[in-house]
Parts: structure tokens; C-alpha cells; sequence
């Protein structure tokens, strides 16, 4: 132990510096070896080692991926770190990472991770990589939140929640702009803690407060009022084929629904908001139409986060109109796994309901 000790003090400053220089030149060179023999080399932005094509990530990562589809077409790679990532872009391709059954090569969706593991991470259902485990702990979440009763008494619940909200806004004066993101937010957590915890743990409340002692808070309202995943993710645990190419088992694929949802060979006038084309039937919106996500990991919660969200829609809008109030203003957006809007700001004002009998 103490000649060992000897040894490596025996280096001194210049001998430790030129093992980190060398250490270093190691990895670029595994790096640059991993890279340039790759198996199907595809187009995307050339990797850097240690942070591999994020240095190109202007911060907002669904954004990032819409710009390099349209540089780079329909199959791109990008790294992340030193993980490899295979982008598919049109509904053709990611048919075949969103089928329903097991035979498919595709039922997990991150590929083994050292970091995730250690994490510890690995256990529930989005980033369980053990198939039967993650089969058992979905269908508990299936069973919870998919039941017709639940629905329904989930749909009382929020009737009460909103007349909680009421009460605060009706405080604070609703010619008062107000920051409906945080409300929104507080309301689904309440929400939520309370069909999953039977606990009310009254996040509005304490909004509310903070807002009645805190006179300097800014309020900008956002008005989405739901967030979304718009890129996801899957590994194959076979060998497969895949845009023409043949995939090792463990690649990480990532799936890009919103290039999906705006693609104009699927939609025609793609970015004009148009309701009429979801009454469409499902078998015209199947392999175009991903809002929950497809395949063996559609959101579990799909019922429930409808419910939840044609609720609120029907409650908030039944009673009050919204004005955004910089019309003209784009809504930011940011993304880490949902899409986030923030600064829409919004007046509310009361809906004027005429009840006259016939
Ligand atoms: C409107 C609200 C919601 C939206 C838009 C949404 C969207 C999504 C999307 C896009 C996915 C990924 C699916 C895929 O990989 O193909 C997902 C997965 C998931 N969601 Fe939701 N979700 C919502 C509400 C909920 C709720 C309320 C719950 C809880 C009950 C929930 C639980 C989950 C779970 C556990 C997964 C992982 C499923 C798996 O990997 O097998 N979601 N969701």
C-alpha cells in the first residue's frame, strides 16, 4: 500500500497532467472509433465527445428535433453524450415502433442506461426495461384509473374543485388579469392527489395565499391548458429492420409525433386549427393521430387525462370568456419531457347566461 502511495506521488504534477492528457486522447479516440464505424451511418449533426450533438440544442429539445427533420429528412441520428440516437419522422416509420402487440420488437423504450439504472429509476412503467414487470405494474395503473365508476366520481370531483377555484378568483377580483397556468397546475395537482392519495393537499389554497401576502408577483397567464409529449421514445430488444436498414438489438429510437401530427401528406392545410377533422372515425386517425402517445405504451391515463381535461374545458368555459391579451403575441413554449407554455396573458370575465323559459 505505501509503495503504491510512493509511486503515485512519485508522479508530481507534470506526470498526472500528461495521464489526464492521455486519459482524454483515449476517450475522443473510442469516441471518433465508436462513431465512424457505426452500423448505418445516417445524416445529423456531427457529434462532439462528451456532449455528442447537444452543443446544437438551442434549449428547447422538441423544437431542436422539428429543425434537424426538416435539414437532415425523415431518418436522422443525433448523440447524446455518447448514446446514439436513430430519429424516425414519418408515420411510416414509426408504425412499426407503435404496434399493439408483444410479438413486436419494440416493448421498451429506453435502452440500457448505467446513469438510469443507478438512478435507480427502472422499476415502474416509463422507464421499466423488464418487460413482465412493466406489463404488471400498467395494467395496476389500467385497472385504477379505467373504470367507469372511478370516471364518474372523478367527474364530481372536479365540479367541487373548480368551485373552490371560483371562490379564490371571485377574492381576488376578476377583472384582475390572472396567471391561469398556475392555476391550472394547482387545480390538476389537487386533483390528482386526491383520486390517487384520498389526501386534499390544497395546492390552491396555498396559491392563493401566497398571492394575497405577495403583492409583487407578476401574474402572466398562459392559457393551455394541457401539456404534451410530443417526441417519445423506444428500443428494439431484437435485431430489426427499420427504414430499410437492419438495427442491433438496443438501439434507442426516438419517435417524433408532432412531425406526425403536422405533416401535410397526412393532414391537409396541417398547421391550420381545424376541429371538423376529428370527427373522423378512429380507423382514419389510426397511424396519424398520437396524442397519448401508440403502441404497447399508450398512456395508461388516456380516460383519465381526457376526462380530466374535457372537464375543466366544459366548467372554466361554461362560465367565463377569456381574452388573451396580447392576441398578436406568440406563446412561448418549452420542452423537458411535456411541452410547457408559458406568458399567454389573459383577462377573464364572466360568461352572461340568459335563462329565459319558453
Ligand atoms: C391529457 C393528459 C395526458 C397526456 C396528453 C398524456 C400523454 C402521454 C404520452 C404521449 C405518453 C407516452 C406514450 C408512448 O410512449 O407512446 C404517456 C405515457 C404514460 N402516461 Fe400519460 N398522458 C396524460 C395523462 C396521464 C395520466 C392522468 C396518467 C396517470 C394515471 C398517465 C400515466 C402515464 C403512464 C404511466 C405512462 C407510461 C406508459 C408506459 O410506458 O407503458 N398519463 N402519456
Amino acid at each position: 500500500m505505501t509503495s503504491l502511495i510512493k509511486t503515485l506521488t512519485s508522479f508530481g504534477i507534470t506526470g498526472w497532467l500528461a495521464f489526464l492528457a492521455i486519459a482524454i486522447l483515449f476517450y475522443i479516440l473510442i469516441f471518433y472509433y465508436k462513431y465512424f464505424t457505426r452500423e448505418n451511418p445516417l445524416p445529423g449533426p456531427f457529434p462532439l465527445p462528451v456532449v455528442g450533438s447537444l452543443y446544437q440544442n438551442p434549449g428547447h429539445f422538441a423544437k431542436w428535433i422539428q429543425d434537424l427533420h426538416k435539414k437532415y429528412g425523415d431518418m436522422f441520428e443525433i448523440w447524446i453524450g455518447s448514446q446514439r440516437q436513430i430519429w424516425l419522422n414519418n408515420a411510416e416509420l414509426i408504425a412499426k415502433t407503435t404496434l399493439t402487440s408483444l410479438n413486436t420488437a419494440f416493448i421498451i423504450r429506453y435502452s440500457h442506461d448505467s446513469g438510469l439504472e443507478e438512478w435507480g429509476d427502472t422499476t415502474g412503467i416509463g422507464f421499466n426495461r423488464v418487460p413482465w414487470s412493466w406489463r404488471y405494474n400498467r395494467r395496476l395503473v389500467n385497472d385504477a384509473v379505467n373504470s367507469l365508476s372511478f370516471l364518474k366520481e372523478f367527474t364530481g370531483m372536479m365540479q367541487r374543485g373548480f368551485g373552490e377555484l371560483e371562490t379564490y378568483w371571485k377574492e381576488i377580483g376578476l377583472d384582475k388579469p390572472q396567471d391561469i397556468q398556475l392555476w391550472v397546475n394547482r387545480f390538476i395537482s389537487d386533483m390528482l392527489y386526491i383520486t390517487t392519495t384520498g389526501k386534499n393537499v390544497k395546492f390552491m389554497a396555498k396559491h392563493f395565499n401566497s398571492l394575497s401576502t405577495d403583492k409583487k408577483v407578476e401574474l402572466s397567464t398562459t392559457m393551455r391548458l394541457h401539456s404534451t409529449a410530443p417526441i417519445m421514445f423506444r428500443t428494439n430488444n431484437e435485431r430489426t429492420e427499420v427504414g430499410g436498414f437492419s438495427w442491433k438489438p438496443d438501439t434507442q429510437f426516438g419517435v417524433n409525433f408532432q412531425s406526425v401530427h403536422h405533416s401535410s401528406d397526412l393532414w391537409k392545410d396541417a398547421d391550420k386549427f381545424i376541429p371538423e377533422r376529428h370527427l373522423l372515425s378512429d380507423k382514419d386517425l389510426k397511424r396519424k393521430f398520437y396524442p397519448f402517445g401508440g403502441g404497447l405504451h399508450i398512456c395508461p391515463g388516456r380516460l383519465f387525462g381526457t376526462a380530466l381535461l374535457k372537464t375543466l374545458v366544459v366548467v372554466f368555459f361554461r362560465k367565463y370568456n377569456v381574452e388573451l391579451e396580447n392576441p398578436n403575441t406568440p406563446i412561448r413554449t418549452s420542452h423537458d419531457f411535456t411541452l410547457h407554455s408559458h406568458d399567454a396573458i389573459v383577462r377573464l370575465s364572466p360568461r352572461i347566461t340568459t335563462n329565459k323559459k319558453m
